[in-house]
């Protein structure tokens, strides 16, 4: 897509800035993941893992362009349609979207998926693309199980800020320093189904200390990632194209 100055000398060329971007019909992740039927089956998990490397690979295409996205979530990821990168998702909602050269006190992103240094005020500055390594590794949470780290309410709406479990968790993460899928009891012990690497991998991303967790060049070379960013196979690609409502 081609991209327009909006500025020009340190002043907005226009008062008002539109992103046009093409319709996505078939919706976004979040509505995928609500409508799908629960299922244990290998073929179900394979469409999630594959959704899980293309959401790794989107957040990949950004930090090449030189920025973060600061508000990932299941709502702001698009399902796309056949087109030339055989991408699978798209990444919408770029409005807290900032440089990803270095760090920021704009620690603005929705509270369900955010990182604990959002809330911790000594942390004046946050490393924007951990902040976004986080968000992402809640994202997969999301994909894998369809909820959040913490409780999801208000329906599909992740607002949960004062759920008493989720102010538990953030003072336990910044108290004791331990890692979140650790203690969390909804997720204290994984589904033997799951593909162990991912979870592994989600436990890095989700480290409550920023510096721990891995740089999105670690992520994209996770074996786990690697196996998925290939095409959906025959079986999978199937299962895919009858999931998607049009
Ligand atoms: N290009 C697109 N194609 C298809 N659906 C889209 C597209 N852009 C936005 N949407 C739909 O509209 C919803 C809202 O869009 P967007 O996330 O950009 O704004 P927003 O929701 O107002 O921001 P916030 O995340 O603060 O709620 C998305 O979750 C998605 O369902
Ligand atoms: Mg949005």
């Amino acid at each position: 897509m081609p991209a327009y100055p909006l500025f020009k000398d340190g002043s907005l060329l226009h008062q008002y800035s539109y992103m046009v971007m093409p319709l996505a019909k078939r919706g976004s992740l979040l509505n995928f993941l609500i409508s799908i039927p629960r299922s244990k089956s290998a073929a179900y998990q394979r469409v999630k893992y594959y959704l899980c490397s293309q959401a790794v690979l989107a957040v990949a295409a950004l930090f090449e362009a030189g920025l973060c996205h600061k508000d990932l979530k299941p709502d702001n990821l698009v399902l796309l349609q056949d087109n030339e990168h055989q991408a699978l998702l798209g990444l919408i909602d770029f409005g807290y979207c900032i440089n990803n050269a270095g760090l920021t006190s704009d620690k603005r992103g929705t509270a369900v998926y955010a990182p604990p240094e959002k809330f911790q005020v000594e942390m004046r500055t946050v490393d924007p693309t951990k902040f976004d390594i986080f968000m992402l590794g809640a994202l997969l949470i999301t994909i894998l199980f369809r909820d959040t780290p913490f409780s999801l309410a208000n329906g599909n709406r992740c607002e949960c800020i004062n759920d008493p479990s989720y102010i538990n968790y953030i003072q336990r993460v910044s108290e004791t320093h331990e890692n979140p899928l650790m203690f969390y009891k909804k997720w204290g012990s994984a589904p033997a189904y799951e593909d162990i690497r991912a979870l592994n991998l989600i436990l890095r991303m989700i480290d409550s200390n920023p510096i721990k967790r891995p740089s999105l060049d670690e992520v994209l070379a996770d074996p786990f990632i690697q196996q998925y960013c290939a095409p959906m196979t025959t079986e999978v690609k199937k299962l895919y194209d009858s999931l998607i409502q049009e």
